[in-house]
């Protein structure tokens, strides 16, 4: 399948590969909060990357991460962009954050990867793009949960004809929320967030990988409650407002003519997560929860009634894993898996969504993003091979 980007290209790999030919490549943080805890104890065990130093709105966060981690350095973002030894800036701060983040990061000629949305704007998403074509920097973009075992298995799958040519898919995302278990929830709740902006990603990233670009979508969302409550943490009991939809269902037709269905809610009172199935001309694929690294998927043939597990093989190491084939990738000078222009096709694609709730109408999706090839079963994060 050929695709045409309308997204600018992100990567120039004689450029970028010339510029740090060898070696553990270097990596700097911004934003110390709940995931930089995942992302740092990745980071700091994979030979291929060094994590030079830590920076945060709140200096004190970011130098208490750093000691945690034996980071050797924390401080400011500004200190992040001005190290010298860092290549590739991961931007860990809050959605609405992200896009002047990333500006800043690709301007101080570093490379970026980037937490979800890419932006919470799509034209903020492709002035980086731009802006980092123009500069020889990458872009990359979570969710990196899918360059993992289990939903590069499936793709693998896929692509070897297992359920014939995949006609449609069906994926399920159900929960009462994260204010329950999250410290600070209220931007989960706001602009950038909410099931659609905080969960989609993960299922629409694995639905484009599967079936390619989205064209065209049309959705339903509503809100169960106006405000909610924080329970867990210092600040448990606080109220906080909900602005945004907790409840969104979306029908996406794809540019090769499938189509999937999408529920995601946070007003669910029971949970039911981590469920997407493709179906095909010759069978059913159920792949497992996008939103971890591992998990086997199941193959059942058309009109059989028992499935088939289908083991999972490749990484499983948890968050960080993009960063490390982007910087694989970027001494290699081939292109890395998780690229921007994916990140920005989701969110133009939850961009839609949203459109097609407030208006009650049919969106089209006009980006789209080149092929990307399934991450080989034997990746290993733990090698050193630079
Ligand atoms: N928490 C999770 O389980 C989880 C899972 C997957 C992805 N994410 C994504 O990770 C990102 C961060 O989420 P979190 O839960 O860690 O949030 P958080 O609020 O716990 O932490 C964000 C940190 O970024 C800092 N920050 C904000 N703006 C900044 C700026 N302009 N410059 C420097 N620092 C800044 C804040 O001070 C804070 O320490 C979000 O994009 C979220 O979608 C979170």
């Amino acid at each position: 399948m050929t695709r045409t980007s309308t997204h600018a290209s992100t990567r120039d790999a004689t450029r970028d590969s010339d510029r740090n030919p060898t070696g553990p490549v270097g990596v700097g943080i911004i934003g110390a909060g709940t995931i930089s805890s995942e992302y740092l104890t990745h980071l700091t065990s994979f030979p291929d990357v060094q994590v030079h130093i830590i920076g945060d709105l709140v200096p004190e966060a970011a130098a208490a991460r750093a000691a945690e981690f034996d980071v050797p350095a924390s401080g400011t973002a500004e200190d992040v962009l001005a190290h010298p030894d860092v290549e590739i800036v991961v931007n860990l701060t809050i959605p609405v954050a992200h896009a002047e983040v990333s500006a800043a990061i690709v301007a101080a000629g570093k490379h970026v990867w980037t937490e979800k949305p890419i932006t919470t704007a799509p034209a903020d998403a492709k002035a980086l793009l731009e802006a980092a074509a123009r500069a020889g920097v990458r872009v990359g973009g979570a969710p990196d949960t899918v360059l993992g075992a289990g939903i590069q298995t499936a793709l693998r799958t896929l692509r070897d004809g297992s359920i014939g040519v995949p006609t449609s898919a069906l994926t399920l995302f159900q929960s009462p929320g994260p204010e329950s278990w999250h410290p600070n929830p209220a931007f989960l709740f706001q602009e950038g967030a909410g099931p659609l902006y905080d969960i989609a990603p993960y299922y629409a990233t694995t639905l484009v990988l599967a079936l390619g670009p989205v064209v065209s979508v049309s959705a339903v969302g509503s809100r169960a409650r106006e405000q909610r409550t924080i329970g867990s943490g210092p600040r448990a009991g606080g109220v906080f407002d909900v602005t945004v939809p907790t409840q969104v269902a979306a029908l996406l037709r794809f540019a090769s003519g499938q189509n999937a269905t999408v529920l995601l809610s946070f007003d669910s009172p029971h949970s039911r997560t981590g469920f997407v199935e493709v179906y095909g001309t010759e069978g059913t694929l159920a792949l497992p929860d996008p939103n971890v690294f591992g998990g086997d998927s199941a193959l059942t043939a058309y009109r059989g009634d028992s499935a088939t597990p289908v083991p999972a093989s490749g990484a499983t190491t948890g968050r960080g894993l993009g960063v490390l084939e982007m910087a694989r990738a970027l001494r290699a000078g081939v292109p890395h898996r998780a690229q921007g222009e994916i990140a920005a096709h989701v969110l133009d694609v939850m961009v839609a969504i949203e459109t097609a709730i407030s208006s009650n109408g049919t969106i089209a999706v006009s980006s789209s993003f080149a092929e990307v090839e399934p991450m080989p079963a034997d990746f290993d994060p733990g090698a050193a091979t630079l």
